[in-house]
């Protein structure tokens, strides 16, 4: 399983990136505007810091200048994912981006049949949002195996990214599923390391280990 950190902040990015466990980044609109400075420097900074895909995305309406944007968007670095909202014309953009060889993330997705749409119009991720799902009252993982079975089931290439995770049992479920990316907050991903057995385990082992070096 891909871990992608879902955050714009540089240090939280330099930080996560040093445990080595790290396969890219993802950005959107409101991450970009938590941070100070041009969007475009940040997400060229992110694109040297993080070797994998990184996602920015467009906030045109209209496929065509879903496209420009996207294509703009690509220049800033080569390892750029283009994210496109499940919409109307955001599926004519997917199709339109896959003739011109650009790699993108379909966001905002909230069902199995939105999911089915985007992979037959060949987006190279989906981001299945299940933060939110539960938020109102549904289960997001019930999303993300639905769309596990549906895309192995016809072989579909599109590779799900778990999002808006929430928590450290959302990534663990999700590895439950196979599904392939999730996609994490830094804090979660502090979350995910820390036990308090091991710090407990630790603590008393290097007590004991003060004792043997003092005999
Ligand atoms: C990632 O691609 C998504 O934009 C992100 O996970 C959304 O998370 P949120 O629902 O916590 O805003």
């Amino acid at each position: 399983m891909k871990f992608f950190i879902d955050t714009a902040n540089i240090a939280e990015i330099r930080d996560a990136a040093s445990l080595g466990i790290i396969d890219g980044c993802t950005t959107n609109p409101t991450l970009l505007s938590k941070e100070k400075g041009s969007y475009r420097e940040i997400l060229k900074e992110i694109c040297e810091i993080i070797s994998g895909p990184v996602s920015a995305e467009v906030v045109s309406m209209d496929a065509e200048g879903m496209v420009k944007e996207g294509k703009e968007l690509c220049k800033i670095a080569d390892n750029i994912i283009i994210k496109v909202p499940c919409i109307r014309e955001g599926i004519k953009a997917l199709a339109m981006f896959k003739k011109e060889g650009i790699q993108t993330n379909a966001t905002l997705c909230f069902s199995a049949n939105q999911g089915l749409i985007v992979a037959k119009a060949g987006a190279t991720y989906v981001s299945p949002f299940v933060g939110r799902i539960d938020d109102v009252g549904n289960s997001g993982m019930d999303l993300i195996r639905e769309l596990v079975q549906i895309y192995n089931n016809y072989s579909f290439g599109t590779q799900i990214i778990v999002s808006s995770v929430r928590h450290p049992q959302h990534v663990y479920e999700a590895a439950l599923t196979g599904a392939d990316v999730a996609t994490i907050p830094f804090k979660v991903l502090e979350q995910l390391i820390k036990h308090p057995l091991t710090d407990a385990g630790v603590k008393s082992f290097l007590a004991d280990w003060d004792k043997v070096t003092k005999k």
